[in-house]
């Protein structure tokens, strides 16, 4: 330690860091969440210094005891965590000297915490990635099996958000699920590009020492030790893989928040979602909140902000380390967070999923969502497409006018519009004809609801823990 400054680096420093430089330039009160990772990260790189003669196996056990020690005290919440010593890296290294003395300052050796910190935060997210992708995964299962239950349950299919077409609710779940299947490739495509080792690249430009990148690659569990000193210690793409990932994913889960919202109103009545997922209002009396999905939708903005900053962070950085990057900590973690815990919601939230069967239907009967079913059926008789839509128009302004729906309609009045028609139209103005007619891969009806249900189940199983 340097008389002047009390710290480890100050060696060349003739007066103390200002007080208030020290607080700005600390990052101890964030970064302390990597701790368990830069322990692990220096149990590694001591056990390769001693493969490789740098350190005595003594030393090397010295080492791996205290830092173990350590680990017990942080755990525990005894540890004292310094903002002088500026970073969790620097708090866990003095404390390690203080307990084995002069041994815990070989512990450096041929490192930086350039590589520390890259590694540190490549380990951290490795293992949120995995906690994330366990949720992700409870989360797909719980909607394909809803939606194989409801691969009969009929309800209107919208574009514009106007009554389109009737689907079923299976169908609607299956898109869904979709969008969660391509999260959920994104998310391990992003794993293997943070599994990849930055240690060993020292500062900048490597170190001295014989040091063996594959032992600690390999302890650590990593693919491979990174190709480049320069990249490893300076990259962060990682981090904006990941956070557009949850971006995306986020996106989604709004999209899904939206709709359950709409459909837990009044005017929609489509679903009931059980009261634990919801609140009460503190003056009216009747309410009952869809909270969960309203926050889910909310915090999507949050984590926009996160890709931003962090695409923002990098943009322009000279090689190779700048101190710039303490500020991906922040982000990351936050948006780390803010995934597992909205995944977690839907996970627990979307097999409760009450589906009110029969407001569906209604809802599907009105605004006459088989109108195109009729229009298929004249042109099976030989009407040209186009006159068909005219015809079909005709009959949805009579069925306005009257407040009929076309399946309310008398063969007689139907007949109005076009001679062509006869008793069989019934067979496809009924809901239920009209999506077992949509009988092909990717379409709604039933059968093959559940057959798509099965294939996505078989999918999941195959790209689970596929990293
Ligand atoms: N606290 C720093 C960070 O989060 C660790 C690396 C600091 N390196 C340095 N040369 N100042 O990025």
């Amino acid at each position: 330690m340097s008389q002047a400054t009390n710290q480890s680096w100050g060696g060349r420093f003739s007066e103390p860091t200002d007080a208030f430089v020290a607080r700005f330039t600390a990052s101890v009160t964030f970064d302390q969440r990597l701790a368990r990772q830069d322990i692990q990260g220096s149990i590694a790189h001591a056990t390769m210094l001693a493969r490789v003669g740098v350190l005595t196996d003594d030393e090397r056990d010295t080492i791996i005891n205290g830092l173990t020690e350590i680990q017990g005290e942080i755990e525990r919440g005894e540890f004292n965590w310094s903002i002088p010593l500026e970073d969790v890296h620097m708090n866990i290294e003095a404390r390690l000297t203080d307990k084995i003395g002069i041994t815990g300052k070989k512990l450096h050796t041929g490192r930086s915490r350039n590589d520390q910190v890259a590694t540190d935060i490549r380990l951290f997210m490795r293992d949120e990635i995995d906690v994330i992708e366990a949720e992700l995964v409870r989360l797909r299962e719980g909607m394909i099996e809803l939606a194989d239950r409801e691969a009969d349950t009929i309800m209107p299919g919208f574009t514009h958000l106007q009554t389109a077409q009737p689907v079923t609710f299976g169908h609607h779940l299956l898109a869904w699920q979709e969008m969660l299947t391509r999260d959920h490739e994104r998310l391990l495509d992003c794993r293997k590009r943070v599994n990849v080792m930055p240690l060993g690249a020292a500062a900048l430009a490597g170190t001295t020492y014989p040091i063996d990148r594959h032992v600690t690659a390999e302890l650590l569990g990593f693919d491979r030790p990174a190709e480049n000193s320069l990249d490893a210690v300076s990259d962060r793409d990682f981090a904006i893989e990941f956070t557009s990932f949850a971006s995306i994913l986020l996106m989604h889960l709004s999209r899904m928040s939206e709709e359950l919202v709409l459909w837990t109103s009044a005017q929609f009545d489509f679903i009931d979602l059980p009261d634990r997922f919801c609140t009460g209002s503190s003056i009216m009396p009747q309410k009952k909140n869809p909270d969960v999905p309203e926050l889910v939708r909310g915090k999507t903005g949050r984590v926009y902000g996160h890709l931003m900053a962090l695409l923002t962070l990098m943009k322009s950085q000279p090689l190779a380390y700048n101190k710039d990057n303490q500020e991906d900590k922040e982000p990351l973690f936050d948006a780390v967070d803010t995934v597992r815990d909205c995944l977690k919601a839907f996970a627990d939230m979307v097999p409760a999923i009450e589906p009110k069967k029969d407001s569906m239907y209604e809802a599907a009967r009105r605004g006459f969502s088989t109108a195109t079913d009729l229009a298929d059926y004249l042109v099976r008789k030989g009407v040209a497409f186009r006159d068909a839509h005219e015809i079909v128009g005709q009959s949805v302004a009579y069925g306005l006018k009257t407040k009929k729906d076309l399946s309310e309609m008398t063969l007689e009045e139907l007949q109005q519009f076009s001679a062509t028609i006869g008793q069989d139209v019934f067979e496809v103005l009924t809901l239920e004809g009209s999506v077992a007619a949509r009988n092909h891969i990717g379409g709604t009806a039933p059968d093959q609801v559940r057959a798509a249900a099965s294939r996505a189940s078989e999918a999941l199983a195959a790209l689970k823990g596929d990293a």
